[in-house]
């Protein structure tokens, strides 16, 4: 079928129906091993491993392919400890002053709490930044499309590629987060979406053990 805009011809591989009940069996295993960390060790990770894994995240999908998505790496000390600051003020008031009792009482069994060591015991932070607009040379602005979805799907990728590669992470999201866009000197047309912690579990490092939904609550077939 003839095109206007350039197209190129895809062709991924096809497997037996065995051969992709097996891969995705083997994939299944893998990712049902994946965990939230939250106590780590100070091992350095590879930043080269780190970039890899970003880019990984950067073959998402998103609308209109915009891809509105920026990963910043924090490894230095200094600027771990800001953010660990930042951090703990917001939480700190969200712990005693503005988290419902709904949502303490939800939290309980994580024994989570406004202190955030593991900003600091990380090797690595990643922070990532959704672009709600794009500024044009004529510095007009453009809105990008389904933003947040584009960008979870992304991070999603992100932390099934950490797991993949060998390593850990959490899913972080302070509230208010803006003290990233400050700290970082984010520009305007980017606001934080998550921060994600990366690293080796410490050696003692434990998980709650929590059970994973039943695929019954899960899927609905219309067939
Ligand atoms: C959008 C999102 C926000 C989260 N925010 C936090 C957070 O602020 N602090 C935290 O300790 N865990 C946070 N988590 C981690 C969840 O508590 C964790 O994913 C959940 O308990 C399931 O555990 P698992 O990841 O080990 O399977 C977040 C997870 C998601 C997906």
């Amino acid at each position: 079928m003839s095109k206007t805009h350039p197209f190129i011809p895809y062709h991924p591989e096809r497997f037996s129906e065995s051969e992709m009940m097996h891969r995705a069996e083997s994939f299944f295993q893998l990712m049902n091993k994946r965990r939230t960390v939250r106590e780590f060790s100070d091992d350095p990770v590879p930043m080269e491993l780190i970039r890899k894994l970003i880019m990984t995240a950067s073959t998402a999908p998103s609308g209109a392919n915009k891809q509105p998505w920026t990963f910043c790496i924090i490894t230095n000390p200094e600027l771990k400890q800001q953010i660990r600051l930042a951090a703990e003020k917001e939480e700190k008031r969200n712990y005693e002053e503005r988290m419902s009792k709904r949502w303490l009482e939800d939290l309980e069994h994580l024994e989570t709490d406004w202190q955030k060591a593991f900003l600091e015991e990380a090797p690595c932070l990643v922070a990532v930044f959704k672009r709600v607009y794009e500024l044009e040379e004529s510095e007009e602005k453009h809105n990008n499309y389904y933003v947040s979805e584009s960008v979870g799907l992304a991070t999603g990728l992100f932390i099934a590629a950490i797991h993949q590669a060998g390593l850990s992470s959490l899913t972080y999201t302070p509230s208010p987060m803006n003290f990233l866009s400050k700290l970082l000197k984010r520009p305007d047309n980017e606001r934080p979406y998550l921060l994600i912690p990366i690293g080796y579990p410490a050696a003692n490092a434990m998980i709650p053990d929590q059970p994973r939904i039943s695929e019954e609550k899960v899927i609905f077939s219309y067939a």
